[in-house]
């Protein structure tokens, strides 16, 4: 596995509006961008920028909202009514090396890659087999940082 930057913090909210509130008052975030629905995750989905170095992007926080009845965070969101952490996402070189090298290590890879909220392939990693935190891995997008 080859570890590459910690692209974003996926935090569940039961509202992307209070979330943003929250960033932006709080937090002082200046760079937030607009909210988007993601049908295929059943999320809506809001990318917060922190700064990094210099001027460029840090990670992101990514807030995701329940959108429609087989969202893939009701279940978290029925657990924890305020929302909470709920994945971390580390983009790696190449998606499908990556995905072979943990089903080699006997990880429980959550399917197929697919297209994620930033448009390249992404996949899941069972938190049972990652330190207790669900894992999301991301292929870097070409030409990003
Ligand atoms: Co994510």
């Amino acid at each position: 596995m080859k570890l590459g930057r910690l692209n974003h913090i996926g935090i569940a909210t039961p509202s992307i509006e209070a979330s943003i509130a929250y960033f932006r008052d709080v937090m002082g975030a200046t760079k937030i961008h607009d909210p988007f629905d993601l049908p295929s995750q059943g999320v809506k989905v809001c990318f917060v920028d922190t700064p990094g170095e210099n001027g460029t992007n840090g990670t992101q926080i990514e807030l995701i909202e329940p959108l429609g009845d087989n969202s893939a965070i009701t279940a978290f969101i029925a657990k924890n009514p305020a929302g909470g952490q709920h994945h971390m996402c580390y983009e790696v070189p190449d998606i499908h090396a990556a995905r072979e090298e943990f089903l080699a290590m006997g990880k429980k890879v959550l399917g197929e890659p697919r297209i994620g909220a930033h448009g390249t392939l992404i996949f899941f990693v069972h938190p049972k087999d990652m330190n207790g935190v669900l894992t999301e891995i991301m292929e870097t997008p070409k030409g990003a940082h």
